[in-house]
């Protein structure tokens, strides 16, 4: 405990706050997971939180007149609860510009493409009719637009000619739950950092292989 409180938003079945939740309960882990919102009361995700006693929420978006009052019920629960950086995980609903200006360059996201390419939703299913050879997953700080934002973390994955979209998404699901934590780790200690509308890192970045899809011969 003492890292950054963190509150996530869910909307679903909660793998990569699966992944958080175990990131925070390793050592020297710069954040805790304080709160985690569902706007849907059935998401897998609230069992997952509970199961490890972190306090959950379920903010039902029916049951609002308009997205204000739905975003603004969000943001009381996350002041209620002193939360300093927010996560969305699979938080299926947009946020309005109030909300997002609220929480300027305190929320941060994944997203299951290479940004910005493949905003929005069926990104699986559009990057195999592109017959797109790389595609891969992003955390990325929050802007008012859709899926816009200055980039923390990006992973790349190999689209194979075989795959569905549920192939891939497994595939890249896999490295959201390797990239999201780490990004977090980054953002939560400081070691990544806004510069204008850029990411910069004070550690050492590293010269990463290309990745070849298909791989070389
Ligand atoms: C993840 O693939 C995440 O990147 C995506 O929803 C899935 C949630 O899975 N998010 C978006 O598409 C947001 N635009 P999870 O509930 O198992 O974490």
């Amino acid at each position: 405990m003492g890292g950054k409180r963190i509150g996530v938003l869910i909307s679903g079945r909660g793998s990569n706050l699966a992944a958080l939740i175990d990131a925070c309960a390793t050592r020297d882990f710069p954040a805790d997971i304080v709160l985690v919102i569902s706007n849907r009361p059935d998401a897998g995700g609230l069992q997952i939180a509970q199961s490890t006693g972190i306090q959950t929420r379920t903010v039902d978006h029916t049951e609002y007149a308009d997205r204000e009052a739905f975003d603004a019920e969000i943001d009381r629960v996350l002041r209620e609860h002193d939360v300093e950086l927010v996560c969305l995980a699979g938080f299926m609903r947009l946020l309005a510009p109030g909300f997002v200006e609220a929480w300027r360059d305190r929320l941060i996201n994944i997203h299951p493409s290479l940004l910005p390419a493949y905003p929005g939703v069926n990104i699986h299913e559009r990057v195999i009719d592109d017959g797109v050879r790389i595609s891969g997953c992003t955390v990325h700080y929050v802007r008012t637009a859709m899926d816009s934002g200055p980039i923390v973390a990006q992973a790349a994955v190999p689209v194979l000619s075989g795959d569905t979209a549920e192939t891939l998404a497994a595939r890249v699901l896999a490295a959201e739950h390797e990239i999201y934590p780490q990004a977090l780790r980054m953002v939560a200690d400081g070691t990544a950092r806004l510069s204008g509308e850029r990411v910069v890192f004070s550690a050492r970045e590293s010269e990463a292989a290309p990745l070849f899809s298909p791989p070389l011969s």
